[in-house]
């Protein structure tokens, strides 16, 4: 199966419904769906795509969908992202693209919400990392790429911490529609990532430095180039990525929890997420709207700074800039740049901060930021009670303990964690976390600040002898 998806309503044109508009609300200017920008002409602001949703056909309920599910046969609904096209009507039927991305599983995880301080039954993690490339970026990419399609482009790229890129690879080998530019800083992306890009045929630039530089050049690049940007700079890929919270609701048979906990780096998915959230309660959807939880890496913490400390808000659009302003030039000052070992959301200066911003005031959020030992801890709690996930992943079960001890949510709360990237991703910090050998754990872990792995799970080394196996396996079980 996969791409070009069901000719059932190959002519019925939807694009006029959708247009892209700058979010900034005194400027709001309009543009095209069918044009390439990453940013308001007017006024340099990131923009949505919008939809005269009046003209558009949305189900009357939610539960709707269901019947959708039911005719996954044809590649369109067996995407767990394109089966809901209705909420995100950018595009044709037939122009749609899917690898059949979005199969993602919502676990209720009672060993984790011991952990976390939660009662059984309260704590669900949604795993992203099944989707094919491993990781939450499938939801936004096919969008993003039916998109880059639909612009006749003929290569796309992006700069990522490698989850971007493996999934804008496997989109560009798996269609063969178009070629993949790959920017990655050097050193600061995991070898599973890194792996999927070489095979699956990126053009992979390694630049001299960290996600933020490789950000600043694709960007000069893509336009200098006329390379189509997938970055979540892209608005499509925001579509895209609604539907996560879709596919939780569906879980979840249609009851909106009380939390929504994500880890944030460029902040993508905590936009994408308020946004789904706003349009469902506007349409009618969804009568209330769950709370935002966004959780960086303490190494990697500028919303939580922005956010917590400095008090920026979205404040209708009229963010104050001088805050913002003055943190990024103390960074630049200092010389700080992002460090943890959630390399996935190792990143100082999230592109989607104002959008973000937006998603924390429709969902009355907070921000908390969690040390690389929780993350690593909570990491393996989720793989001792769950399937497992990468370390930012868990990044969001680390956030949930703390909001938990501090009283903001509460055991009764119904609380999903959405785990981003599979826990293949990254196995260097997996098994520096679990092993026996002092110097991996030091070389990998304790050289950032890591002193303990509390719950790791040690190999035993025994003899070649069957006696001596059979005793030790006595002994351990
Ligand atoms: N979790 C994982 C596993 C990620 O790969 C990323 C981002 C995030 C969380 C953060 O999500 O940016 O929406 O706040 N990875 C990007 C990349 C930056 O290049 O793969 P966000």
């Amino acid at each position: 199966m996969l791409q070009s998806a069901g000719a059932t309503a190959a002519n019925q044109s939807q694009t006029d419904i959708a247009f892209q508009r700058c979010i900034n609300p005194s400027c709001a200017a309009t543009y095209e769906a069918r044009s390439v920008r990453t940013a308001c002409d007017r006024c340099g602001e990131l923009l949505d795509i919008a939809y005269e949703w009046d003209r558009a056909s949305v189900p009357a309920k939610l539960s709707d969908f269901e019947a959708m599910w039911s005719r996954r046969y044809e590649p369109m609904r067996f995407s767990g992202v394109w089966r809901f096209h209705e909420l995100l009507p950018f595009c044709r039927p037939d122009e749609i693209v899917t690898v059949g991305e979005g199969q993602t599983l919502l676990q209720q995880a009672d060993a984790v919400a011991k952990f976390v301080g939660m009662n059984p039954g309260q704590l669900h993690l949604q795993y992203e990392g099944m989707n094919p490339s491993g990781s939450f970026k499938d939801n936004g990419m096919c969008a993003a790429f039916t998109h880059a399609c639909m612009m006749g482009a003929q290569r796309a790229a992006c700069a990522s911490t490698g989850n971007t890129s493996a999934s804008l690879a496997l989109y560009c080998s798996a269609t063969q529609k178009m070629k993949a530019v790959i920017f990655i800083g050097s050193g600061k992306i995991s070898y599973g990532k890194l792996s999927q890009a070489l095979d699956y045929g990126a053009l992979t630039v390694q630049i001299a430095g960290d996600f933020d530089d490789a950000m600043i050049r694709v960007k000069q690049i893509s336009e200098q180039l006329g390379i189509y940007l997938v970055n979540s700079v892209n608005p499509f890929r925001l579509e895209g990525q609604k539907t996560i919270m879709f596919r939780i609701l569906e879980a979840l048979r249609w009851q909106v929890p009380d939390w929504i906990v994500v880890p944030g780096g460029n902040l993508g998915n905590s936009s994408a997420f308020g946004k789904a959230f706003a349009e469902l309660k506007q349409l009618g959807l969804i009568d209330r709207l769950p709370r935002l939880a966004v959780i960086n890496a303490a190494g990697a913490d500028t919303l939580y700074e922005l956010y917590e400390r400095r008090g920026v808000r979205w404040n209708d659009g009229k963010v104050d800039m001088d805050p913002i302003r003055a943190y990024n030039d103390h960074m630049d000052r200092e010389g700080l740049k992002a460090d943890t070992i959630a390399s996935a959301i190792e990143i100082n200066r999230p592109v989607n901060l104002k959008k973000c911003l937006r998603a924390l005031d429709t969902m009355d959020g907070v921000v908390r930021q969690v040390c690389d030992q929780d993350i690593l801890d909570a990491k393996a709690q989720v793989g001792a009670g769950g399937f497992g996930c990468e370390p930012a992943s868990a990044a969001s079960v680390a956030g949930a303990k703390l909001l938990r001890r501090e009283g903001v949510i509460a055991p009764s709360d119904r609380v999903v964690c959405v785990l981003t990237g599979h826990e293949l991703k990254d196995p260097t910090a997996t098994v520096a976390y679990h092993t026996t050998d002092q110097e991996m754990f030091n070389k990998v872990l304790a050289s950032r600040g890591v002193q303990k792995a509390s719950h790791a799970n040690r190999a035993i080394a025994v003899p070649n002898e069957l006696d001596d196996i059979i005793k030790a396996i006595q002994l351990y079980s």
